[in-house]
């Protein structure tokens, strides 16, 4: 009997120890997922500066030295919009755009304007551009009414440069140089259905099913350890019945 108890005791201890186990690979499970953030060297960049300019610049540079002059005020280096995050790029002086004889009522004249207190994001991934389906028709629409206190003041190419550098920030530019006829073929979401199709597929299936293996293999465990327990707590007991 003394030899049993021990035997038993001895089963317990593994159970703790195989429940430890389990419950440390949960924890490790889940701690590891959240990526460690990447450090983040923004203070350093100057986000008001000029891009760098190149010797022989292509249709992309000067759209992004344009963008630079022209539309980043308002529509922020990222074509975020005029977000409070970009506005306090700004130096102080400048931050309160809607201020009375700023941007708000009662501009100065004779060159004083005055700008809608929510300036939309112009990059999609930042949101915006949800009324046009082709670049060709942000160009048309850029062409005609921005920038905003002097629309139509560029040229049709300094227009097109623009679109290649909002296009480069989208990730559908492909490098070539755009055209008045050419930007009309370009779609401003050209994998819409694939990536819909994707998130459906990818995301719900891996989560739940990642869920259900970390708790079935620690039920399997646990069920394993109080298997054999009882298993050879019933052999002691029958061999001492049958001494
Ligand atoms: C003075 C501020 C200002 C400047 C400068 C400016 N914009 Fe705008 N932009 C606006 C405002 C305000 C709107 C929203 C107008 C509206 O909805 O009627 C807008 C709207 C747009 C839209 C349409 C966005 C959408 O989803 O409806 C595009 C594209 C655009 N701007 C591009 C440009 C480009 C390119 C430049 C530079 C050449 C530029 N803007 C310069 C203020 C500005």
């Amino acid at each position: 009997m003394r030899y049993f108890i021990l035997v038993l005791i001895f089963f317990v201890l593994l159970l703790g120890v195989v429940f430890e186990m389990a419950m440390a690979q949960d924890g490790v499970t889940a701690v590891t997922p959240p990526p460690s953030p990447a450090p983040q060297s923004t203070p350093t960049v100057d986000r008001l500066a000029p891009p760098p300019t190149a010797e022989t610049p292509t249709q992309l540079d000067e759209g992004a030295y344009l963008y630079w002059l022209y539309c980043i005020p308002c529509h922020g280096d990222k074509g975020q919009g005029l977000t409070d995050e970009w506005r306090m790029q700004y130096p102080e002086e400048d931050r309160y755009c809607w201020n009375s004889t700023c941007h708000g009522s009662n501009p100065p004249q004779p060159y004083g304007f005055q700008i809608p207190t929510v300036v939309p994001p112009i990059v999609i991934p930042h949101g915006g551009l949800e009324r046009f389906d082709t670049l060709g028709e942000v160009y048309y629409y850029t062409r005609g009414s921005m920038p905003l206190e002097l629309p139509g003041r560029l040229t049709d190419e300094e227009y097109l440069a623009i679109m290649a550098f909002l296009a480069n920030e989208m990730g559908i530019w492909e490098g070539q140089d755009y055209s008045a006829q050419n930007i009309l073929g370009v779609r401003l979401r050209p994998d819409e259905v694939i990536a819909v199709e994707s998130t459906a597929t990818v995301a719900p299936v891996n989560t739940p099913k990642n869920v259900t293996t970390i708790s079935s293999d620690l039920l399997g465990l646990v069920a394993l350890a109080f298997g054999a327990v009882v298993v050879i707590g019933g052999v002691f007991v029958w061999r001492r019945q049958n001494r």
